[in-house]
């Protein structure tokens, strides 16, 4: 396919960031001057086939949303359509929300955390390919380091799981428009705690690509210092 942009990318951004602790809206915490909507925007355009972007956001933050998408697009060099919605109680509702700002262009959907601000070019471009190839449904996977075991209620060893089927689930994910918007339609699919769990629950066949260490998502502080230590390390190595 051509370099069409055909490309939306949705960003939930509404949450209020109770487990960092920080006092504002997780997106709008700095790293270094930059607020993580800053720096998880700079890399969405970063790449030729994304032509819209809606951000969801929490109530009364519109006008500092606006700024940090403006600062972005000055980064990158670049502007494209922006539109900012009111995100809601759950990461489901904002998404929701968000979708009803999608326009006719938008062939393919990424829906993208505002809390992983490093996601490299490599892996938004391994999540358009695979649209472009055709599928309904592609997530951003990495392997697990860590053996896991499932555990009974009252917190005993259930059984031990095998590690080389596990991945750990990152965004951006991506999706036929149409299809995301079905499964977000439908009530009978929800609560599942990613996009792509909806469409699993609609019997969709959901592909995986290769994610990535720096994909990392910020909820405690001490994923904030070390998204802080990565970036100054990152600064550096590009000599900035
Ligand atoms: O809380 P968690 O880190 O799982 O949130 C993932 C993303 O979803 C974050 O970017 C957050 O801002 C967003 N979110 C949202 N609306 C909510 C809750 C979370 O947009 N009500």
């Amino acid at each position: 396919m051509s370099a069409t942009t055909n490309v939306c990318v949705v960003i939930p951004a509404a949450g209020m960031g109770e487990r960092l602790g920080e006092n504002k809206p997780k997106a709008f915490v700095n790293i270094n001057n930059y607020s993580l909507l800053t720096l998880a925007i700079k890399q969405v355009l970063k790449n030729k086939r994304v032509g819209h972007i809606i951000v969801a956001i929490p109530k009364d933050f519109e006008s500092e949303a606006l700024a940090e998408i403006d600062r972005a697009m000055r980064d990158e060099n670049k502007k494209i359509p922006v539109d900012i919605v009111e995100g809601g109680e759950t990461r489901t509702d904002s998404v929701k929300n968000a979708l009803l700002a999608l326009d006719q262009l938008d062939e393919f959907v990424l829906v993208h955390d505002a809390a992983r601000p490093f996601v490299p070019t490599s892996v938004f471009e391994n999540v358009i390919n695979e649209l472009d190839k055709g599928a309904k449904a592609v997530i951003p996977v990495i392997s697990v380091s860590d053996t896991i075991k499932e555990i009974t209620e009252n917190n005993k060893i259930k059984k031990t799981l095998d590690r080389s089927t596990l991945r750990a689930v990152q965004t951006p994910q991506g999706f036929a428009r149409e299809v995301l918007s079905e499964i977000y339609s439908r009530s009978d699919l929800q609560p599942a705690t990613d996009d792509a769990g909806l469409a699993e629950l609609a019997g969709i066949e959901v592909s995986t690509v290769e994610g990535s260490v720096e994909s990392f998502k910020i909820t405690t502080q001490f994923d904030l210092e070390n998204a802080i230590n990565f970036f100054n390390k990152k600064e550096g190595k590009d000599g900035k």
